[in-house]
């Protein structure tokens, strides 16, 4: 599993290191949510996995379109809808776990049935997309690129009151804002930017109980999960 996302890292970085970037910080938002709202270590492995490459298929969206300042034309949105249909393409060889597959899918539904690519509702989504969609938007609000400066950490947190119960799952968003007012920090994973400033790098994160899961042992549960879901192909587990 960890070769396989860093195949995929190094695959998207070839010609956009941002999102691998977002990747990795959606990952680390949409667990700490995750650990705090009690999610099962099953379900938990799931979120990693899909939050490490939800964004995959904008492998398949034009440069001049990820990078374009500003408004998209309806057109340019249509491609961009196609990104989770094609992660999922390319996962499909690999034969993940549905529920990876699945949340990677429904990362951009809204409760309301607003959402794309298939204008899912409410409890048809399910709790891991939920909770990617609130990390996902949190992160892209806060990090800065040269065509999209960050919007800062204030801005997301009105967006995700305001959307609350429309688009997201209000306890995803309760629990997002508690987390932001107990520790910006152990929430971010680094120190959260202000509008239009990029995020500064963090040293050594404190030692919170809700920051217990680092990459490394992201990797390692992913790992031992995997094993007991192929146990017939233990080579793709150690590696
Ligand atoms: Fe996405």
């Amino acid at each position: 599993m960890q070769a396989i996302i860093q195949v995929m890292d190094s695959t998207i970085a070839v010609r956009d290191p941002y999102t691998v970037e977002h990747q990795k910080r959606t990952t680390h938002i949409a667990t700490t949510i995750a650990q705090d709202l009690g999610l099962s270590p099953a379900n938990l492995v799931t979120l990693v996995v899909a939050s490490r490459l939800h964004d995959l298929g904008k492998i398949a969206v034009p440069m001049e379109i990820l990078c374009k300042p500003g408004r998209l034309t309806d057109p340019e949105f249509a491609i961009i809808k196609t990104h989770p249909q094609v992660a999922s393409d390319i996962l499909k060889p690999l034969n993940f776990p549905e529920g990876i597959t699945q949340t990677i899918m429904q990362h951009h539904e809204h409760l309301d049935g607003s959402g794309y690519p298939h204008g899912l509702e409410g409890r048809e989504i399910m709790m891991e997309a939920k909770i990617l969609a609130v990390a996902d938007v949190v992160e892209a609000m806060c990090s800065h690129r040269p065509y999209s400066p960050a919007l800062g950490i204030e801005k997301a947190m009105e967006e995700i009151t305001q959307k609350r119960g429309i688009f997201y799952d209000p306890a995803v968003v309760d629990s997002c804002l508690r987390l932001y007012q107990e520790s910006p920090v152990v929430l971010m994973g680094e120190i959260p930017s202000v509008a239009g400033k990029p995020l500064e790098p963090l040293g050594a994160l404190p030692e919170r109980a809700t920051y217990d899961l680092s990459p490394e042992l992201q990797e390692k549960l992913v790992g031992h999960v995997w094993q007991r879901l192929f146990p017939k192909k233990p080579r793709m587990v150690m590696h």
